[in-house]
């Protein structure tokens, strides 16, 4: 026994539980593992409520049952099978060696362990102390397979999270095939739950959708390889009444980077099943007699003070016990990239007066990003070449990060390691490297192809190549990216009935050789990026603390991607730039006021060529670092608040506040100017009533509850998207 979880034996009730949340499970007839209850934290349950017993036509009963009004298709259960008698959405179909994909899953018995395992290979949440958390593993048998499910539950003591994961192992005689295996099923009792998705597509990323349950199957999923810009991999299940500040929501979120499906189905009884992970579109896995199968891990959480709170309880978990980089808390270099400042076109010459200016102006980083390796003069040649062009840099990549350094600048540098050219030295060498079906020509996507990441030595290659550059210690940042999804899912390396694992062996692939790096170079700081925020998820997140959040730098279309991408990552995972105008990818104009006040939201940087600026220009740029530098540790170390939506009447607004509420930032945004306008009312969020706080800029005192509960009108905007930033300091 534990006091996070228990177990009544005479009832066969499991119950975890902090002062938060309490998640129950019950051992049924014939051995079925029923969801009882996930929500607020119930001290005292007496065992009472129990799934009704009733006897519904064409539910069927399992065989030898007696009461008919006991049915494996209308109970909430953990994880259903497929096959016997659940007609709904399964967590997991296995086939066996005979060709019959019927499991039946009963409990056999379960494990309660001090703070929580790592899962091997995998990213995931860890404990820093074993009292912090436990976990339960519950297993269940298929007695005719002989096929074990570790169902476990880790549940953290001071959060309202719970953790899940499956582990798959084959005690049989013969191979089975998994065909789907979920990392987590969730059933409600009869609900008229919402869900919140974040779709999108390139360069617009993480568009908040939320809309009502109808009966049947929705999925929000992903079968590209990778997470995905077109639907990330977390939703969030809302009553109809809940609000950023108030109601309850449920939060799913997969520790993973690759294909993913989180599926609803409302049932005939109106009764809600959420099963998630990894896709099984494109996805089987040969078990082997003795072998396991590992799921990734998925992150529950629930809130019982709306979006705000749920998005909390991700920020600070995923802050505090994901992330791992030693720079999670120490203040983000505010870089220059020359990616929109020169494209593939520069070289050692045309970039030192950009890396003049930036010392000049302040700056701390210096990023070289795409067009520095092979012969890279466009989008059509040398990734997997990952050797510096004598043309661009005729004295060494050395010559010019020492420049850089010298002028006090740190020094970043772009990579796509995963990908390559077919014009290059590595396709001529190794053909067979990328992922390509037999007599077919893989298909092209911006002209390059996929490593197959599944195979050690294409792993080893892409090491010893990155690893030869890291090491001369003149690297203080990489930015990771990626930048096509999977066509061909075929690998040379694997037998004709294991081709349906190259997706999840990829992942895994591309996980160890992030691991190895990171590990092995813990210095630098590293940056996730898949044409923006294409990859932007946890799993990428235990590796890397920041992420670049979209491809679009325009300060109006970040104001929704990052209040989106917020839902769940904390502003210290997501960076934002300030870019030239008119805007590159929409062609808007906006003032250079507004363009750092959206990028301060985030982790700060510029992506122009700073030596076209104005005079004037570049004293608000002066003046936007040191205001950066004042701010930086709030932004990213401060609870986020969102206040108002973009696209609303009242425009966009949001709140960073200190940890001990002693002082927020705040930035309120307009979009387009109207005659005749409303007064736009502010109230923020997250103050403590009792005190009184100082505006910085005008020294007016308000009280806490004063700010809250009246709020502040904001200025009148004067033309379109204008900004307006507010400091308070608690007296
Ligand atoms: C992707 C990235 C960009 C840039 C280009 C370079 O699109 O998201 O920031 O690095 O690749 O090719």
């Amino acid at each position: 026994m534990n006091d996070l979880i228990e177990f009544d034996e005479t009832q066969g009730l499991f119950h975890l539980h902090n002062q938060q949340i309490s998640y129950l499970m019950a051992i049924e007839d014939f051995g079925l593992l029923s969801h009882l209850y996930f929500g607020p934290a119930v001290a005292q349950y007496h065992g009472q409520r129990r799934y009704p017993r009733r006897d519904r036509g064409f539910s069927g009963n399992l065989p030898g049952a007696e009461d008919r009004r006991f049915s494996p298709d209308t109970l909430p259960q953990e994880f259903s099978s497929s096959g016997a008698g659940d007609y709904r959405i399964p967590a997991a179909e296995i086939y066996q060696a005979n060709g019959s994909k019927a499991t039946d899953f009963v409990y056999q018995g379960y494990q309660i362990l001090a703070g929580k395992p790592q899962l091997p290979g995998l990213p995931a949440t860890f404990v820093q102390d074993q009292a912090e958390a436990a976990t339960l593993v519950i297993t269940l048998v298929d007695s005719v397979s002989q096929v074990a499910l570790d169902l476990s539950y880790t549940i953290y003591r001071q959060r309202p999270i719970i953790t899940r994961a499956v582990l798959v192992r084959n005690q049989g005689q013969t191979p089975v095939r998994l065909n789907k295996i979920a990392s987590v099923q969730l059933d409600f009792p009869a609900t008229d739950l919402e869900v919140i998705s974040l779709p999108g597509a390139h360069v617009r990323e993480r568009q908040v959708q939320r809309e009502k349950i109808g009966y049947g199957v929705k999925s929000f999923a992903s079968r590209r390889g990778a997470t995905s810009h077109q639907m990330s991999n977390f939703i969030s299940l809302v009553t109809p009444a809940t609000t950023e500040n108030q109601g309850a929501a449920y939060g799913i979120e997969l520790v993973y980077s690759g294909n993913h499906a989180l599926e609803l189905e409302k049932d005939q009884l109106g009764q809600l099943r959420l099963v998630a992970g990894i896709n099984q579109a494109d996805f089987s896995w040969q078990l082997a007699p003795a072998e396991q199968f590992q799921t990734p891990e998925v992150i529950l959480a629930y809130s019982d003070q709306g979006l705000n709170g749920l998005s909390q309880a991700y920020h600070h978990l995923l802050k505090e016990r994901l992330v791992r980089s030693s720079w999670q808390n120490r203040p983000r270099p505010i870089l220059v990239n020359n990616w929109e400042a020169t494209y593939f076109d520069f070289d050692e010459a045309k970039l030192r007066p950009i890396v003049d200016q930036a010392a000049e102006l302040g700056l701390e980083m210096f990023v070289l990003d795409d067009g520095w390796f092979g012969h890279r003069d466009n989008d059509r040649s040398s990734l997997g070449d990952w050797v510096v062009d004598q043309r661009k840099f005729p004295q060494g990549l050395t010559h010019f990060t020492n420049y850089v350094h010298q002028k006090g600048l740190k020094f970043g540098l772009w990579f796509e390691p995963e990908m390559i050219s077919r014009d290059s030295a590595l396709y001529r060498a190794h053909p067979d490297y990328l992922l390509a079906a037999p007599d077919r020509q893989p298909a092209p996507s911006r002209d390059q192809f996929v490593l197959d990441l599944g195979r050690a030595d294409v792993r080893e290659n892409i090491y010893q190549q990155m690893a030869a550059i890291l090491a001369t210690g003149q690297i203080d940042y990489v930015k990771w990216d990626m930048n096509r999804h999977f066509a061909d899912l075929f690998s040379s390396a694997l037998p004709a009935d294991r081709q349906g694992e190259v997706s999840h062996r990829y992942m895994l692939g591309l996980y160890a050789l992030l691991e190895r790096l990171t590990q092995n170079f813990p210095q630098i700081l590293w940056e996730g990026c898949s044409g923006g925020g294409g990859r932007f998820d946890a799993g990428m997140a235990y590796y890397m603390p920041q992420i670049w959040t979209s491809d679009n730098t325009d300060a109006v279309a970040r104001l929704a991607i990052q209040w989106g991408t917020s839902l769940v990552y904390p502003p210290s995972m997501m960076t934002a730039h300030v870019s030239a105008v008119p805007n590159h990818q929409t062609g808007r104009t906006t003032s250079m006021a507004l363009r750092g006040d959206v990028a301060m939201s985030g982790m700060f940087g510029y992506e122009l060529d700073l030596t076209k600026l104005t005079p004037t220009e570049k004293q608000v740029v002066k003046a936007q670092i040191a205001t950066n530098q004042q701010y930086r540790a709030l932004v990213q170390q401060g609870d986020f608040y969102r206040l108002s939506a973009p696209e609303t009447l009242a425009g966009c607004a949001w709140a960073f506040v200190a940890a001990d509420r002693s002082e927020m930032l705040a930035f309120a945004f307009s979009e387009l100017s109207q005659a005749q306008p409303v007064f736009q009312l502010i109230k923020f969020v997250g103050l403590d009533p009792q005190r009184q706080y100082q505006d910085q800029a005008t020294q007016q005192v308000y009280g806490g509850d004063e700010l809250m509960n009246l709020g502040l009108y904001r200025p009148v905007a004067s033309g379109d998207f204008q900004s307006w930033r507010y400091h308070f300091r608690a007296l």
